[in-house]
């Protein structure tokens, strides 16, 4: 349920924020703009951990849809906050199939565990949590998530010997906006030997594009993207070239 109140903070959204609005709505024909409307909200929350009236007006204005318009859509769908969260949400699936295999067990001991009803926030702000409908996961209930959350793992070593296996150093991840993505590799030197956007590249070992695979060593990589809620993200890490 929509809740109104007047001691929201006010709203404003960053200029970085507003271009990544305005990269959605370019996707979209020239006065449909409302169609921006799903991922802008998620933006908004993704921002702000949940959706105040404030902001949701304030993304009215930025659509410049009415008022009700925002609230009959960021309603509808449960993922959507309408009052503030705990930094992690835990998610228990409470649909039929998984309430079978102890769904409402679950939930119970998360209660009692954090000490918060479903929908509080715990003292600390770190944890709140909620029944949710099916998570599309049946045959591996009962289903619990945290999230939305990307996904991203680097090897520490590989081998580049053109066997075909496990030649590539290459990182792998899910809800990463693949276009953002950037990574570099450092010699212990801190020579910058490889550079590439394309998430599904990866590096061959070879240094400054050069014929022969670089000595063995240990590297550093630089890894930087953003999620699918427009996060950015940047990791570091060193990973071994074996031959
Ligand atoms: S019923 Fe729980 S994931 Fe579908």
């Amino acid at each position: 349920m929509l809740r109104v109140d007047e001691q929201q903070s006010p709203v404003t959204f960053t200029p970085e924020l507003v271009k990544q609005f305005d990269d959605i709505v370019s996707r979209y024909p020239a006065g449909k703009q409302k169609s921006a409307l799903l991922p802008i909200l998620h933006l908004v929350q993704a921002e702000h951990g949940w959706l105040s009236s404030k902001a949701m007006d304030k993304v009215a204005e930025y659509l410049e849809l009415q008022d009700i318009e925002v609230y009959e859509v960021a309603t509808f769908y449960s993922m959507y906050f309408m009052r503030p969260q705990g930094k992690y949400v835990l998610e228990v699936c409470r649909t039929g199939p998984c309430g079978i295999v102890g769904a409402e067990k679950i939930m119970d001991h998360i209660e009692q565990k954090l000490g918060v009803k479903e929908g509080e926030v715990t003292a600390d702000g770190l944890f709140s949590w909620r029944g949710v409908e099916c998570l599309a996961a049946c045959g591996y209930g009962p289903v619990l998530q945290i999230g939305p959350e990307y996904t991203f793992y680097a090897p520490n070593a590989f081998t580049p010997n053109g066997d075909g296996r496990n030649d590539l150093f290459m990182p792998v991840g899910t809800e990463i906006d693949e276009k953002t993505f950037h990574m570099m590799i450092f010699d212990r030197w801190g020579n910058l030997i490889f550079e590439t956007t394309d998430f599904h590249k990866g590096w061959d070992g070879r240094a400054n594009g050069g014929k022969d695979i670089a000595q063995i060593d240990t590297y550093v990589w630089k890894v930087s993207f953003n999620d699918l809620l427009h996060k950015r993200h940047k990791f570091e890490g060193k990973v071994s070239l074996i031959k």
